[in-house]
């Protein structure tokens, strides 16, 4: 390998990870603003932010989101975080019995959690103490040992942790964990952070990508928090200038036989007699989860769909005045919405109102925003019998959209450039710039010393709209000369001119 194509090797190491990507200016300017945004809409319905971690316990979400989900099945990033401390298995000098004690000791003192995997791991070195004290077949103590050495370094303790996939589940655990409960009723959180899921990257789908997300806990279940919720949404996008949009919602009522059990069960029954035509996913979702059949985008299977019993047609009572009431609430609002019976989300913890957001420019992956009711989540978690709704938005695919709607752009270049020549103008340029960055205007300060011509071709390139322009004879006649890069004027102006001159400005354009 030639020296030139082991240093281009080298440097293809270090790229970004499949599915990851960065985010730069002037494109983040985009994001700061949608984040602001989220910040004062939300505080406006009385949301505060919560922050939670992005290592979680995997339990917690195959727990809520559901085992059989493809999220939990196929997506999660996934890794044991060893128990640290222990003695060394493979080393000698520790005997087999020690080691085992400090494991138990690790348990009890709750440093290596009570988990099923291990509980498991336990046992496995349980018995293989065992083998080492009867010694079979006889075996030297040393060989033994050998072999209890060799097992127990395979044998790791520790816990099952991962990257959040979303963060309902995480929001849920902290209300617990924090005895929210106590707190006046209900609880109004939002949040925005990267999360992760190990999906085919393509436009408007990453492996890491960010949401920005709401959840309301332990209120009633009145159909009126689910219209505010979505209203909050929805002027949420329409603060951030969102086109285009359309909201689909749906009710999949709740968790019995005389509701979404019994509708399952026809479902499952019509599905079973059209599995022939249905590609292997769905053929596999008539078992695991025959409503996720609902979700697909299979040409192929769109016609069959359309002849499948409707959810709507099976929901108990109580359900069906919930979602008529929800539906009548929005109207109160002036929120449109569109219902969509297919609606039926991914993950398993909604009952009741399900909703999703649809945005133009985003090709297949057009859902900007997805959500719904989740009133036995945080039962399910260990906490008490509690009502829940929410939403999480996905800032890129937002993003991408309002990109190409047009209305991603944001201001780009400096205000005002310094362009100084000499000492003294330096020392000048240095408090104008700090005066001028302390009144909010975005100044760039050259660290030297360039001849006019050059540093106002720099200026242009950066795409400033002032140049000041700043050499002996304006500092010493106190008459600093501000040029507008736009249509080459110039004039001179003292200093405190200049901060009324450019407020005005500022404010003519805004
Ligand atoms: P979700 O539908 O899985 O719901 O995700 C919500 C939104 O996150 C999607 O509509 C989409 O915009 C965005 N999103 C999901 N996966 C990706 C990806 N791989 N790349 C880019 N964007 C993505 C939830 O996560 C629920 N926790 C929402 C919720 C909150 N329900 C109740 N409360």
């Amino acid at each position: 390998m030639s020296d030139a194509t082991a240093k281009r090797e080298e440097r293809r190491k270090f790229q970004a990870i499949r599915g990851t990507r960065d985010l730069l200016p002037p494109e983040t300017e985009l994001w700061n603003r949608v984040e602001q945004i989220a910040h004062e809409v939300f505080s406006t319905f009385g949301y505060g932010e919560i922050r939670t971690p992005i290592l979680q316990m995997t339990d917690l979400f195959a727990r809520s989101i559901g085992a059989e989900t493809d999220v939990v099945a196929k997506e999660m990033y996934t890794f044991i975080d060893e128990m640290q401390g222990l003695p060394d298995p493979a080393n000698f000098a520790v005997s087999p019995d020690e080691y085992v004690n400090s494991v138990e000791e690790g348990i009890k003192s709750n440093e290596i959690q009570v988990t099923n995997s291990n509980l498991r791991a336990l046992a496995r070195l349980k018995a293989e103490l065992e083998m080492f004290r009867v010694r079979a077949d006889g075996q030297s103590v040393e060989e033994a040992h050998l072999k209890f050495r060799i097992a127990a370094s395979q044998i790791r303790f520790g816990d099952s942790i991962s990257l959040e996939p979303e963060a309902t589940a995480s929001v849920c655990r902290a209300y617990i964990e924090h005895n929210m409960q106590q707190l006046p009723q209900p609880v109004k959180l939002y949040y925005m952070g990267p999360m992760f899921r190990r999906e085919r990257p393509q436009k408007g789908r990453y492996r890491q990508f960010y949401q920005i997300g709401a959840e309301i806990l332990g209120g009633t279940d009145a159909p009126a928090i689910d219209a505010e919720v979505i209203e909050m949404l929805m002027t949420f996008f329409d603060k951030c200038g969102l086109l285009g949009s359309t909201l689909y919602i749906n009710s999949i009522g709740h968790n019995a036989d005389n509701c979404r059990r019994g509708y399952v069960e026809k479902l499952r029954a019509a599905l079973e007699k059209v599995k022939d035509k249905l590609g292997p996913d769905s053929q596999r979702r008539i078992d695991t989860n025959p409503l996720r059949v609902l979700d697909s985008k299979l040409e192929s299977e769109q016609g069959i769909i359309a002849t499948l019993p409707h959810i709507a047609d099976h929901l108990c009572d109580e359900c069906k005045t919930h979602y008529t009431a929800v539906k009548r609430q929005l109207e109160l609002r002036g929120v449109l919405y569109q219902e969509n019976w297919r609606l039926v989300r991914g993950l398993d913890y909604y009952m009741r109102t399900t909703f999703e957001i649809t945005a133009p420019g985003l090709g297949s992956q057009n859902a900007v925003c997805g959500g719904g009711r989740y009133d036995g989540l945080v039962e399910l978690l260990g906490g008490p019998p509690t009502k829940g709704i929410g939403f999480a938005i996905g800032e890129d695919r937002l993003i991408l959209s309002l990109q190409e709607s047009g209305k991603g752009q944001v201001p780009q270049g400096r205000d005002i450039y310094i362009a100084w020549m000499g000492e003294k103008a330096h020392a000048t340029a240095i408090r104008a710039a700090k005066d001028l960055r302390s009144a909010g205007f975005s100044v760039e300060l050259p660290p030297l010393e360039q001849k006019f011509g050059k540093a106002l071709g720099h200026a242009d390139k950066l795409g400033a709209k002032y140049a000041l322009i700043l050499g002996d004879n304006e500092v010493s006649e106190g008459l600093w000369t501000l040029k507008t890069l736009a249509d080459g004027t110039q004039q001179k102006l003292t200093e405190a001119d200049l901060l009324e001159f450019l407020r005005k400005q500022e404010k003519v354009s805004s």
